[in-house]
């Protein structure tokens, strides 16, 4: 599996080595500051001439929710959880034979362990994620030329602090232990903050992040047997989903109009983003809490059987979206060919984001009921 000029830094996208030179330096900061030289843009056309974003913006302002109405009082046993969601679904190393592994001898209490670390950093890495996801979107109201994306991105503001506050308070009541953030997300937020391009920010958070989000959430709903995260997340997911149809419909819009060099640039600028996100979930910080050699636990989770299954459904939105944007086949198929490389090219022809975002209201859906 190679990856020849791409951005990415390594020829081989499995290089372990490669993988854990990425580290988080400032684990201890209370602060972090990333560096942007963006324009803050001005319109005086504040003509309503985009439809579709007008749509969602009218739909967001009848669509927010107050984090305090979630059913905070109930109790929730996270060794209990985590044991009741294995029976389900044992995960990636599940049909794996364990001889020679570093996870050879674990004990049961050793596995809960495990999956309750897993759990206290999947909620961080999104806690994180959202935190990076109300800068960017704050960026946006400042960088994008249309009054109508200025409103719109306004509403996704206040729905991504409502989303930092529910995983910090979900972590902080229910689990047992939080993480600094991922190394290479980290890295992935820092780049999209970074470039001053407003069309890049809008495909590295709401296309690429937010993508996997999604993705992510949606399984997690499925899989956990706890009330009040199910909830949690389906009205997380109701908001996601109007973010990402925000970024598909802005950039089919702007892409129209960009040339070809232009173009194979944000296919690179993609590609590195799914990347670094795939790295993140190969859990290099779980290991090391665990006491387990994180090269070996890294290399045998990359050779795990099941993972291209569980990893790649984290795609099943971007690989729709980034076809709808017309990614993948632009360049002679570049994207398309380094999909298929990361194993994620089976979802091109899934349901794309801007059709499926207003049957994902779980808001509306429950005040219906009412
Ligand atoms: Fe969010
Ligand atoms: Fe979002």
């Amino acid at each position: 599996m190679t990856t020849n000029e791409t951005m990415i830094g390594r020829s081989d996208v499995n290089d372990v080595d490669a993988i854990l030179a990425v580290t988080n330096t400032d684990v201890d900061a209370v602060v972090h500051a990333v560096r942007t030289d963006a324009d803050a843009i001005f319109t005086w056309d504040y003509e309503r001439s985009r439809p579709a974003l007008s749509k969602l913006y009218e739909k967001a302002k009848t669509s927010q929710w107050n984090a305090d109405d979630l059913p905070w009082d109930t109790e929730v046993d996270q060794a209990a959880v985590v044991e009741a969601n294995r029976i389900q679904n044992e995960g990636i190393f599940g049909s794996m034979d364990l001889t020679g592994t570093p996870v050879e001898g674990w004990t049961e209490d050793d596995w809960t362990r495990f999956h309750m670390e897993t759990q206290n950093w999947t909620l961080s890495q999104f806690m994180h994620g959202e935190q990076g996801a109300l800068i960017c979107t704050a960026q946006i109201v400042e960088t994008v030329p249309w009054i109508d994306a200025k409103y719109y991105a306004a509403t996704q503001v206040m729905d991504e602090a409502r989303h930092v506050e529910v995983f910090a308070r979900y972590l902080d009541e229910k689990l047992s232990g939080h993480y600094p953030i991922n190394a290479h997300l980290k890295l992935l937020l820092d780049d999209i903050i970074a470039d001053n391009r407003w069309d890049m920010t809008y495909l590295g958070m709401q296309i690429m992040v937010e993508g996997l989000a999604l993705a992510s959430f949606g399984f997690i709903h499925q899989l956990t047997t706890e009330p009040l995260l199910k909830q949690l997340l389906r009205y997380v997911m109701s908001d996601e989903a109007r973010h990402v149809a925000f970024g598909v419909i802005s950039l089919q819009e702007f892409y129209a109009q960009l040339s070809a060099a232009e173009i194979r640039e944000r296919q690179e600028f993609a590609f590195e983003a799914a990347v670094r996100m795939r790295d993140r979930f190969l859990t290099q910080e779980v290991w090391e809490r665990m006491g387990v050699d994180v090269k070996e636990a890294v290399q045998f989770t990359l050779n795990a059987p099941d993972r291209p299954i569980f990893q790649g459904m984290l795609f099943s939105k971007i690989v729709p979206n980034c076809k709808k944007l017309g990614l993948l086949d632009a360049a002679d198929g570049w994207l398309r060919h380094r999909f298929e490389d990361l194993g994620v090219i089976q979802f091109e022809d899934w349901a794309d984001t801007t059709e499926e975002y207003g049957s994902l209201d779980a808001v509306a859906e429950d005040r219906a009921a009412v």
